[in-house]
């Protein structure tokens, strides 16, 4: 897909992954309109509030711009169990799920309004084949995303939808500051192949290829400096 001139619709785009996948369309002369619950302003980037878990709201957004090109969904969605499963409280392991649901619900609601060429793309995380501490519940979600996207991609044909696979990727998603930031990376990615945190960018660069490469539907890219390899 040439991206110039094609209307995007990102989800979760006002921050990090979503946001850097945003401003990359932008930069490519799509016309972008980014989603989130919060009320955002970005530089030459239209915004809209919206819950990914609200299908009313969606529904209203995608009917809006029917014919749009490009959906990507990088909405966290909700609050995530971050335990092992036998001290987890099983009502946060199912809320862990509401990623999943804001995925859903945007793919199913989004699907009649895109343009028959289009393609979706969904973030889902390393977590998904590879077992870390406390990552159960993020784990099986991920993991839940990526049957998700191969089945759909057979289902919505021609449309493509793939995701990308993050490891740990520097946004604001940590909340730690300075040297606490610094050293809680260097902790979770020292094992990796490449031992530092990816950017956001590095991950909006592999949204950005499966968004131009009309070759490529139900796939999964990791962009994990060798997390599922890595100890
Ligand atoms: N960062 C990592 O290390 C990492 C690793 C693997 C996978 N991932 C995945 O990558 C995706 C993006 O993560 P990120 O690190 O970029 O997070 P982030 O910086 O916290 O951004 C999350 C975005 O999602 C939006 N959002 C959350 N809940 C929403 C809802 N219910 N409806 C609409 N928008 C919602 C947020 O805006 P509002 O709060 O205003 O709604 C924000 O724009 C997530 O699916 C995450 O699980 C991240």
């Amino acid at each position: 897909m040439n991206i110039k001139d094609k209307k995007a619709i990102v989800l979760g785009g006002t921050s990090g992954i979503g946001l850097s996948i945003a401003q990359q369309l932008s930069d490519a002369g799509a016309t972008v309109i980014a989603g989130s619950r919060r009320e955002v302003e970005l530089p030459g980037i239209e915004t809209v509030s919206v819950d990914v878990q609200d299908r009313d709201a969606l529904s209203e957004l995608f009917e809006k711009h029917r014919r749009f090109d490009i959906l990507v969904n990088a909405a966290t969605g909700g609050d995530r169990e971050v335990k092992p499963l036998l001290d987890m409280d099983l009502d946060r392991f199912q809320g862990t799920f509401a990623k999943l649901w804001g995925y859903v619900n945007s793919v199913k609601l989004a699907a009649p309004y895109m343009a028959s060429d289009g393609c979706m793309v969904l973030i889902s995380g390393y977590p998904a084949r590879k077992w870390r501490q406390n990552m159960l519940a993020i784990g099986t979600v991920g993991g839940a995303v990526e049957a998700f996207v191969r089945h759909a991609a057979c289902e919505l044909k021609p449309l493509r939808i793939n995701a990308v696979s993050p490891g740990i990727i520097d946004t604001p998603m940590s909340p730690l500051q300075g040297e606490q930031r610094q050293q809680n990376y260097e902790n979770l990615t020292r094992n990796n192949l490449i031992p530092r945190a990816g950017t956001a960018a590095e991950v909006a660069s592999a949204a950005m290829f499966l968004i131009e490469n009309d070759f490529v539907s139900g796939t999964i890219v990791d962009v994990d400096g060798g997390a599922i390899l890595g100890g």
